[in-house]
């Protein structure tokens, strides 16, 4: 740190007393009556009824649908009222919910005069968790307690999308464009995104479909960081914004939502690179020496593929093709995979593409930035947030607080400098 040019350093924990402390490989995970687990990888400690995965089988469902149907058949925001109210909605409940969300998209102007205080530069993910946020002030009955819960659901659903395309307009130095009601949810994000005062903008229904496809992948996915950020951060009793913003700044990490926004600059390095597939899967394979990151491979939970995955790769082939667009990277991205697939040392660890693998792709075929990517993720995620938050209440978990096990020095006497 230099202040008025003047260097101060820190201590740092490494090669410390502290940190040898912090080496929990001897420990295993039993201490006393207290079990360590850090990252929760294998205790339990959520009961819920929204989605489903199985790792092993390569699962996913959400309110026991199969992932598979509900991307083929299904609207996003049916998607999205399974999982926030448990059951399909009948056609009465769907024209209630989604007149109710077209209803609300128009985000309140003084929120406009918060996003001009942002720097043009400040990433859409930091612009958008701190509009969320200040959305409860917008709202004051959501945390003075006599507010209806569903309409903060159906605005956060409504509103999300427009402050979402405020930092790409502006970052495109275009005027913001306001919400239009006659379209529906995703033609109206697109037509946010990309339509100019000067001429005429059509959405095209082949990317209304993928993108369709793409939100509805990612709309839950069980615990995860940044749902478990939400139910731990609404288990004090924090409102549904406060909540929701927590989650997108969770998100926003690179090992996390930020991902496939990784997984694109990686194939850009190896196009820029020659493009020679079996190169870096060499490097992969020595990361620890070459330093190179194999991003979109392997998931904390599948020991099989990725259910996802496999259908975004066909969607990305469809939008491709249907687009007309001949991007490389998917030629890379298809080789990276056939070839990790034909490797044992990616087949022994079980490493296969995950959902991040060719969202990217998709998304940059469909004109969305690479910066917007955690971005769309979060538009994705939004209902599966909603869910698990609004479970945690109704089955009134109490607040949450991991316990810790103390690895610290015990008591030092205070010497005075
Ligand atoms: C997700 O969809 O949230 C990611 O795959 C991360 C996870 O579930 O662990």
């Amino acid at each position: 740190l230099t202040v008025d040019g003047k260097s101060y350093s820190f201590p740092t924990l490494e090669g410390s007393e502290q940190e040898k402390a912090f080496d929990i490989s001897n420990l295993r995970d039993q201490t006393g009556y207290v079990t360590l687990d850090r990252g929760y990888k294998n205790t339990g400690a959520t009961k819920s009824a929204i989605t489903f995965l199985d790792g092993e089988e390569g699962i996913l469902r959400y309110r026991g649908y199969s992932i598979e149907e509900l991307a083929s058949k299904a609207s996003f925001l049916e998607v999205a009222y399974l999982l926030i109210y448990g059951e399909l909605p009948t056609k009465e409940q769907y024209a209630q919910f989604e007149g109710a969300i077209r209803h609300h998209t128009l985000v309140n102007e003084d929120m406009r005069k918060i996003f001009d205080g942002f720097p043009v530069k400040a990433h859409p993910m930091c612009v958008l968790a701190s509009l969320v946020s200040a959305m409860s002030g917008f709202y004051p009955e959501s945390y003075e307690g006599n507010g209806d819960e569903n309409l903060d659901i159906v605005r956060l659903i409504a509103k999300l999308p427009t402050i979402a395309t405020w930092s790409y307009k502006r970052s495109m130095g275009h005027p913001l464009n306001y919400p239009k009601n006659k379209l529906g949810y995703i033609e109206n994000f697109l037509n946010m995104m990309f339509a100019l005062p000067v001429e005429d903008y059509t959405v095209d229904p082949v990317v209304a479909e993928a993108l369709n496809i793409l939100l509805i992948l990612h709309a839950d996915h069980e615990q995860n960081c940044s749902t478990s950020t939400v139910r731990l951060v609404g288990s004090s009793q924090a409102n549904l914004y406060a909540s929701i913003s927590a989650g997108i700044s969770a998100l926003w990490g690179p090992l996390h939502g930020g991902a496939n926004q990784e997984v694109i600059e990686m194939l850009e390095e190896i196009k820029a690179g020659g493009g020679d597939v079996a190169k870096y899967i060499d490097m992969a394979k020595n990361a620890k020496t070459t330093g190179f990151r194999l991003f979109g491979f392997g998931h904390r939970v599948y020991k099989n593929f990725d259910p996802r995955a496999k259908i975004i790769k066909k969607a990305a082939d469809d939008v491709l093709s249907k687009l007309g667009v001949n991007d490389p990277v998917l030629e890379i991205a298809k080789g990276l995979e056939e070839a990790a697939l034909n490797d044992e040392y990616f087949v022994s660890r079980k490493l296969y593409p995950n959902v991040d693998f060719y969202s990217g792709i998709i998304y940059r075929a469909l004109g969305i930035p690479t910066n917007m990517f955690t971005v769309m993720f979060a538009i994705g995620r939004l209902p599966g947030w909603i869910a698990q938050w609004k479970e945690m209440r109704e089955t009134k978990e109490p607040i949450g607080r991991p316990r810790q096990i103390y690895t610290g020095s015990t008591l030092r006497e205070f010497v005075p400098m």
